[in-house]
This record gives C-alpha cells, sequence and structure tokens, in this order.
C-alpha cells in the first residue's frame, strides 16, 4: 500500500483526499492515514500531494520507514481514547475526521 510521510504532518495539504477512487486517506489530528487494506496502489494520491509525503511503502527510505508500521497501526490497534480498532470502515467521508492520532505521531518532532 501507499504510505502518508512525516512531511504530511501539521500540513495536510488535503490535495490527496479528492484524487483516492476508493477514499482509503483518513484524517488524524496531525496527518492523513492511508487504510493499507483498501488501498489498490493506483498512486493517484501520491501524485497529488505537492510535497511528496506520500509514497509506496516499499519505497520509503529508512528514516520514514515507521511511518509505513504507523498507518498500518491507525486501523489496527485502538486509537488514544477509544476502546476500539477503527478497521476498515470502507471509505473516509462516512467515517468522518478521527480527529486523534497514532502515539507516534502525536509525539511526532521533525529534525532540526
Ligand atoms: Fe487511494 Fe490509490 Fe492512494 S487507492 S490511497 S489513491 S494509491
Ligand atoms: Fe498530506 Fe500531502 Fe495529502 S501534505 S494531506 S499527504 S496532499
Amino acid at each position: 500500500p501507499y504510505v502518508v510521510t512525516s512531511p504530511c504532518i501539521d500540513v495536510k495539504d488535503g490535495a490527496c483526499l479528492d484524487e483516492c477512487p476508493v477514499d482509503a486517506i483518513y484524517e488524524g489530528a496531525r496527518k492523513l492515514y492511508i487504510n493499507p487494506n483498501e488501498c489498490t496502489e493506483c498512486g493517484a494520491c501520491a501524485s497529488a500531494c505537492p510535497i511528496g509525503a506520500i509514497m509506496l511503502d516499499l519505497e520509503v527510505p529508512k528514516p520514514e520507514r515507521p511511518f509505513v508500521k504507523t498507518d498500518k497501526e491507525f486501523f489496527s490497534k485502538a486509537l488514544p481514547g477509544r476502546d476500539e480498532p477503527l478497521g476498515d470502515p470502507g471509505g473516509a467521508k462516512a467515517a468522518g475526521k478521527i480527529g486523534v492520532d497514532t502515539p507516534f505521531v502525536a509525539e511526532f518532532q521533525a529534525a532540526e
């Protein structure tokens, strides 16, 4: 699947949202997250992001590898303040803004 990496944090341009044909890009508080089970790897989101934050998991450079895991865990683990994992809602518009982040992203600080 495609993955949303660190440049999206606190930027959230949003251009990717309208491009996903299966609506697999969900909105957290600081960044967006791609559902790895719903992404069809079409690549449209990656082309749309003006800062190149979205890339194929297999092509994510080493310093950004934790974002492969965190996009997965956004859906597979219960988020802070929630009892149940989000799972695979089948569409971000219907799910609405999720409004929280994985602990990794919530605490993320960009290198100076
Ligand atoms: Fe959606 Fe295609 Fe990206 S399915 S998440 S726009 S790779
Ligand atoms: Fe983020 Fe780029 Fe989408 S900055 S919201 S991944 S267009």
